[in-house]
């Protein structure tokens, strides 16, 4: 047998265990909200820190269909991780309005990270980890405000820094940026059938896990993914039985 047959063998070996291996949840979770409903889904932007974190804090809510992390607030084009210049790590959240409004979003926004601290976020320091709620519109900056208001009347002794901000160009981060806190759970992957990259930061179920995954998930849903999880692996995932 010459080596590219022996390549070829092996190769077709490893694609049948890997398959073997990958399994898909029975259903979504939940019934997902993506195409075919006849209201757009709405887009908001936040800055709240490490965008690993951000994407994961908003990914689990209930009417959320996708995360993103982003560079937005900031003027250098094309920016990337080690020179995003005068950008921002952001979280890009696409949601359906009949499930989750904008003021809801900014609740979250609010109980996730400090927004009192300056020039960082948690052990992160530096402007890139600044807070910005980002609007689009005269309505969403009035609710930005009168939020931020609220926010400054429960923080007594300190001083809100988040800025409110016209939301401008924004921009991806690059992919391993993407679903960060779900890529460190090899588990979590294999158990949604290891999706390809493109498929991975596009799909609903995988930001609802990235939640998960970093423990963030409201805890309704949290069990509903638990007991997910565990029927599946109760049903005999994900022991190789044999070759
Ligand atoms: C901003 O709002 C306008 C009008 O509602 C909308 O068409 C546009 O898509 C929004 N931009 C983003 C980034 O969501």
């Amino acid at each position: 047998m010459n080596l590219s047959a022996a390549v070829f063998i092996v190769t077709i070996i490893l694609c049948a265990a890997n398959s073997a291996l990958s399994i898909r949840f029975p259903d979504r979770i939940p019934d997902s909200v993506d195409g075919g409903s006849d209201q757009p889904l709405k887009t908001a932007v936040f800055a709240l820190g490490s965008f690993w974190w951000s994407e994961a804090a908003f990914g689990c809510l209930d009417g959320v269909v996708r995360t993103a992390a982003v560079y937005a607030g900031g003027s250098k084009p094309n920016p990337e991780y080690r020179s995003l210049g005068d950008h921002a790590e952001s979280v890009q959240i696409e949601y359906d309005p009949r499930i989750i409004s904008f003021r809801q979003l900014l609740d979250i926004f609010w109980t996730s990270h400090d927004s009192r601290q300056v020039f960082g976020q948690g052990p992160d320091v530096g402007n890139q980890y600044r807070s910005i709620i980002f609007t689009n519109g005269t309505e969403e900056s009035r609710y930005a405000a009168l939020s931020k208001e609220k926010e400054q009347t429960r923080s007594k002794n300190s001083v809100v820094a988040t800025q409110i901000q016209q939301l401008g160009l924004f921009y991806p981060a690059e992919p391993e940026h993407q679903k960060f806190e779900l890529k460190r759970n090899p588990f979590l992957l294999q158990l949604i059938g290891n999706l390809a990259e493109e498929e991975l930061e596009r799909s609903s179920l995988a930001t609802k896990l990235n939640g998960y995954a970093a423990e963030l998930c409201p805890t309704r849903m949290q069990k509903q993914i638990d007991a997910k999880i565990n029927d599946i692996v109760r049903k005999g995932w994900p022991i190789l039985r044999e070759i």
